[in-house]
């Protein structure tokens, strides 16, 4: 039998696990599996997405939806979206509390069911969701990868292409380290638009409107709708699942662990990796600016406190 790409989502019942199922459903990544504690929220999604299918033209009737965490066994992928949401005013940190001790038991299950998967964690906060994961699972560092770098880095080139007034498509630019407002480090050393640097673009006091705006991208969002966003982090959660199961060695900053890269070791931060079917085959190194280096390096410390804290819930 010709066997698709196995794909388990857990917090399928949530926003962004239900944006990352519609995106992977219209690209035919493959199989997929949602899986919600709450199994009729994770019926419903399927439910809806399949009735979508009527006129997008996909065929999902092989979904499974279910709140057996055993749905994931043999999953390639499993996409982690599991957790409390941020509430208007609340910073992803203030998350930890409820969220490590959901992602800890979450990752025995992977454990057990899913040993050979590409773990990708969506779980807020990020990084010190991505270390709980690499914990509790033991997988190696190319099998757990944090989802976040995508997305700054999509609201990154967003906002640099409505400043300048050009196609986001142009716009080549990323963030690195934490995913959290006071520490992500937008890349600006290395920003192109149309391969000619970003300053030719937009004076110094443009430039560092858009990156306080995507510092503050989560926040802003979470602000206007009542809750934190679904559509730019499964789009680019699914994007990474597409580079697993297509085997494309995508180049995309996500967050590992950094085993002497950067010059840091035992952090989990967002830096350039080039995604595979085996995960995150390699990581990338380049000089940073000096206000760069100073601002990852901060960034580094705070997710070294966060996973001290997270470590309280191994
Ligand atoms: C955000 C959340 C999902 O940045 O972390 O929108």
């Amino acid at each position: 039998m010709i066997k698709r790409p196995k794909i388990a989502i857990v917090g399928a019942g949530g926003n962004v696990g239900a944006a990352v199922a519609q995106w992977a459903v219209t690209k035919e990544l493959g199989e997929l599996v949602l899986i919600d504690l709450k199994a009729t929220a994770a019926e419903g999604r399927a439910l809806d997405l399949t009735q979508a299918g009527a006129w997008e033209g996909f065929n999902s009737h092989g979904f499974v939806a279910t709140d057996k965490p055993e749905a994931m066994a043999g999953a390639d992928v499993v996409v982690m979206t599991a957790g409390v949401q941020r509430k208007p005013g609340q910073s992803r940190e203030e998350l930890i509390s409820i969220n490590a001790g959901i992602v800890r038991d979450i990752c025995k299950n992977v454990k057990q069911h899913a040993p050979d998967a590409v773990l990708i964690v969506v779980s807020n906060p990020l990084d010190a969701m991505v270390f709980v994961a690499k914990q509790v699972t033991g997988f190696p560092r190319e099998r757990v990868i944090g989802s976040a770098g995508v997305l700054d880095s999509a609201r990154f080139r967003t906002y640099l292409a409505m400043a300048a007034g050009v196609s986001v498509e142009d716009v080549q630019a990323i963030v690195l380290g934490a995913h959290t407002d006071k520490d992500m480090v937008p890349i600006l050393s290395t920003a192109m638009i149309g391969n000619v640097p970003v300053a030719k673009f937009l004076s110094p006091e443009k430039l560092a409107e858009v990156v306080a705006n995507t510092k503050k991208g989560g926040a802003t969002l979470t602000a206007l709708i009542g809750t934190s966003a679904w559509l730019a982090p499964g789009s680019g959660t699914c994007l990474m699942v597409e580079a697993i199961v297509r085997n494309q060695g995508r180049v995309l900053p996500c967050s590992v662990e950094l085993c002497g890269e950067f010059g840091v070791n035992n952090a989990f931060v967002g830096v350039p990796v080039k995604l595979s079917a085996k995960g995150a085959e390699a990581v990338f190194e380049f000089e940073l600016s000096p206000q760069e280096k100073e601002a990852f390096a901060a960034s580094v410390a705070a997710n070294t406190e966060l996973m001290n804290i997270a470590k309280t819930f191994l």
